[in-house]
């Protein structure tokens, strides 16, 4: 979700407005995807690299989760809306932190789209916190270290509940992955969008989504192999 800062900058205002802009496209997305009966939504929230943000930013930011958590939850939850957070959640304090797991208690039942919330994320993080685990286990004797494989790997990290991601987008122009998801990418089909967060509708991911669905995905494979498997 990249852009709220300079959508804010095109008119004017502060980045603050941008991110509350950016909250209520966040919003018409999880809405669009539930619709779509899209399986599992992550998104980019905060990086583990945003901290280096002024202080008055990254603390704006902390307060506007609290806020967007506590006046969605509800709604959330009605629409039978999974919530997970994925990130080092340690480093977050007091209010946030009973938020995130008051919102991923009460939801942790449901059977609808997972709503992956990514704070403090940082690929590469995660793959460090799978690998100790990994290591943990092998090292109490429940694991051997030969037998580990792809599967050992995805289910110790923060998003093993959801499927493979299928399409990964970013919005605001920036042709990078800035960390994100480093593992589970692996063979997910990327688009980039000029488009603002703010900006940012159902009707555009309609677009993406069809241009997907016209992509061949040979996940190694020929294409001869594909069409005929
Ligand atoms: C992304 O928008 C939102 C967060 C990181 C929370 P930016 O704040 O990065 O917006 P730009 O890139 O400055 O426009
Ligand atoms: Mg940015």
């Amino acid at each position: 979700m990249d852009g709220n800062g300079r959508w804010a900058q095109q008119r004017g205002k502060q980045r603050s407005a941008g991110h509350q802009a950016g909250v209520k496209a966040t919003r018409g997305i999880v809405e669009h995807c539930a619709r779509l009966r899209i399986n599992a939504l992550t998104v980019y929230a905060f990086s583990s690299e945003n901290w280096q943000r002024p202080e008055k930013e990254v603390s704006f930011l902390m307060e506007l989760f609290v806020k967007a958590i506590r006046s969605e939850l509800n709604k959330l939850h009605e629409n039978n809306i999974r919530i997970q957070f994925i990130g080092e959640l340690s480093r977050f304090s007091g209010g946030l932190l009973d938020e995130i797991n008051a919102a991923t208690e009460k939801t942790a039942h449901n059977t609808g789209m997972f709503l992956n919330i990514a704070v403090n994320y940082g690929g590469r993080a995660e793959l460090v916190n799978a690998t100790r685990a990994i290591a943990a286990k092998v090292e109490s004797g429940e694991l051997d270290a030969a037998s580990i494989t792809e599967e050992t790997v995805t289910s110790n990290t923060w998003l093993a509940a959801c499927p493979e991601p299928d399409l990964f987008i970013r919005t605001g122009g920036e042709q990078r992955l800035s960390n994100y998801l480093l593992w589970h990418l692996a063979y997910t089909e990327l688009a980039f969008t000029d488009t603002l967060w703010p900006d940012f509708d159902g009707e555009e991911l309609d677009k993406i989504i069809e241009n997907f669905s016209s992509r061949q995905r040979r996940f190694g494979q020929t294409g001869e192999q594909v069409q005929s498997g």
